[in-house]
């Protein structure tokens, strides 16, 4: 069983200098990764910049943009991927353009141009496919929309406002939904607790 597992935040340049990210460290996605390798899956875990130690017999592919991510992504699942958990949080939007040189502030207007990145978890297909949702706020509505969208098996959903859950916390406070609606909510767990009860949601015995 060979599981692709996304972690951590893209970077989009607007320069050599500057970037537009977010504040995911990757603990999420690495907990997934390791658990996958516990259970004897062939591990295959697509890092956005993170600073984390790979996990014990999981294989760490390296990436910078939403762009690489999806080629990685793509790649895995191509050679013989059966199943995609997507926990990275990836940028929806890039700089239309990448200057080459550092942009001087007499060269910038203040607006930046944006343009649209792939979506990996809804383009992916021909595997099963498992989401996560930040939200800020009652996070069940959103993710059964997204869970629709993306034909995804479920989507486990997560709050991050709430303390202890979301961005870089060792814990986090998740639901699992599905599409029908239907919503499961658990306690505050640590992160490899999370994805071990993702593995038993998918109830997929990995031997090797
Ligand atoms: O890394 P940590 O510090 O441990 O933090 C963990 C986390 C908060 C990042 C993680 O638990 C989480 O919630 N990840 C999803 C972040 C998010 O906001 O997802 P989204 O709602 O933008 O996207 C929904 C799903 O589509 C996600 O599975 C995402 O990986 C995927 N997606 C989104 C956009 C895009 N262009 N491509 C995608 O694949």
């Amino acid at each position: 069983m060979k599981v692709v597992i996304t972690a951590g935040p893209t970077r989009e340049f607007i320069d050599p200098v500057r970037f537009l990210s977010n504040p995911s460290t990757g603990r999420m996605g690495f907990e997934v990764a390791a658990e996958a390798a516990r259970r004897g899956c062939e591990s295959v875990l697509v890092a956005g910049p993170v600073t984390l130690k790979t996990p014990k017999g999981v294989r760490r592919i390296d990436v910078t943009s939403a762009r690489e991510m999806l080629a990685a992504v793509k790649r895995e699942i191509a050679a013989g991927g059966d199943i995609f958990i997507a926990t990275a949080a990836v940028a929806d939007w890039r700089p239309a353009r990448t200057a080459a040189k550092k942009l001087k502030k007499s060269e910038m207007t203040g607006v930046l141009e944006l343009k649209r990145n792939p979506d990996i978890l809804k383009t992916v297909k021909d595997c099963r496919k498992i989401g996560f949702a930040a939200e800020t706020g009652d996070p069940t509505r959103e993710a059964a929309r997204k869970c629709r969208e993306k034909r995804l098996e479920f989507i486990v959903a997560n709050d991050v406002t709430r303390a202890g859950a979301g961005f870089g916390t060792a814990t986090n406070l998740v639901s699992f939904v599905f599409p029908d609606g239907t919503v499961r909510k658990f306690p505050l767990m640590t992160k490899r607790r999370v994805a071990a009860e993702i593995f038993k949601a998918i109830g997929v015995k990995c031997n090797g």
